[in-house]
């Protein structure tokens, strides 16, 4: 079955594809008007969302197909304790494709396994949220008309924000991308994005805690919220919320073809005073977001007994838990903890889910 789970599930000439294909949905939507007619897609939202379930939705219309969904646990069988695997069973009778967000890491690749039906994560708490990486890389191109040589900064919560791991992962693949990542020290890119991906693919990158320094060079600055719902602590949320505020004054320190994007929503990351300014990209993103997801719905309709890009069930080790309370393992616990070795010299296990490291 073909699921997109990461968007690493996507290759570079699938990504090309879909973004030809979301170019052409823009210029003729009529011609894709009934493209998916008969056809049903599920929005199971356990997380809040405005974009990403709406923008499915919108897509999935606009498609000529129709949508089943549901919103918050407690307006579903998750209340009465129904495991994300069961769920997935269930809704697979009722729908050709299943989008699913979830606040546990790894809950899409869960579902995936379960489901007859193909399954597209829409956010798996702070691990990823490929079609968010899809629509930004959307909107890079459309504003840059390239994806690679981009110098691009992420700026505020690099440590929780699953827009921001996907990002990366995906721009890795492209040629000449530097990055700069602007945070506090305590929200600084994982380890396992700083050394399996950045490193791994010879991306240059350098961590600064100054978003002004940083600002005259980048082709492309992506903004993020700090999480509030990501932190243990509220007393920390507090002391580092206000951490990063674009403002007009500040851009005038910015390339004049600067494209900065947002996933969205702002907290107060970018003031309201930045909308008006033409490098202000974020709102074209949205509109973006619903393109893409329609040219990611037809390519998955079309292609779904395909096998996945990545084949997550190979070389699988039994026997280590997953500490990672925020891992899909930690509220459900019938799921096999799972691991890969990704550094046999160093002994290096991930989980299979969420990618919490585990040294033996
Ligand atoms: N960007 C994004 O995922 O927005 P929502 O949380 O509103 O879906």
């Amino acid at each position: 079955m073909r699921n997109i789970i990461d968007v690493v599930d996507l290759s570079k000439d699938e990504i090309k594809e879909l973004i030809e294909t979301a170019l052409d949905i823009i210029e003729n939507p009529k011609k894709y008007s009934t493209s998916c007619a008969g056809k049903k897609l599920a929005t199971l939202f356990f997380e809040p969302s405005t974009r990403t379930r709406l923008s499915f939705e919108a897509a999935m219309y606009e498609l000529g197909g129709n949508v089943l969904s549901v919103t918050g646990s407690d307006t579903s069988s998750a209340s009465k304790g129904e495991s994300v695997s069961d769920t997935a069973k269930v809704v697979s009778c009722y729908a050709d494709i299943i989008a699913m967000r979830h606040p546990k890491e790894g809950s899409a690749y869960v579902a995936s396994r379960s489901a007859s039906v193909p399954v597209i994560n829409a956010g798996d708490g702070g691990h990823c949220h490929p079609t968010q990486t899809l629509t930004d890389l959307l909107t890079i191109y459309r504003q840059k008309g390239r994806l690679d040589n981009i110098t691009i900064g992420f700026c505020g919560d690099l440590k929780y924000g699953r827009t921001v791991h996907s990002l990366i992962n995906a721009l890795s693949r492209y040629d000449n991308i530097k990055v700069v990542l602007i945070s506090p020290e305590e929200l600084r890119l994982p380890g396992y994005m700083r050394y399996g991906v950045l490193d791994k693919n010879n991306v240059s990158y350098r961590e600064v805690s100054d978003l002004e320094s940083a600002l005259k060079e980048l082709d492309v600055l992506y903004m993020t919220r700090i999480q509030q719902e990501r932190f243990a602590s509220r007393e920390e949320y507090l002391r580092l919320k206000d951490s990063y505020v674009l403002t007009a004054e500040k851009l005038s320190l910015a390339k004049s073809d600067l494209a900065i994007l947002h996933p969205l929503p702002r907290v107060n990351e970018i003031s309201v005073d930045v909308d008006k300014d033409p490098r202000a990209c974020y709102f074209k993103q949205v509109l973006n977001g619903k393109y893409i997801r329609m040219a990611l719905i037809l390519k998955l309709l079309t292609e779904k007994d395909s096998p996945s890009l990545l084949q997550r069930d190979e070389s699988l080790i039994k026997g280590i838990k997953c500490e990672n309370p925020r891992c899909i393992t930690s509220t459900e616990q019938e799921i096999e903890h799972l691991f890969k070795l990704v550094d046999k010299e160093k002994g290096i296990y991930r989980c299979v889910y969420c990618e919490a490291k585990v040294e033996k």
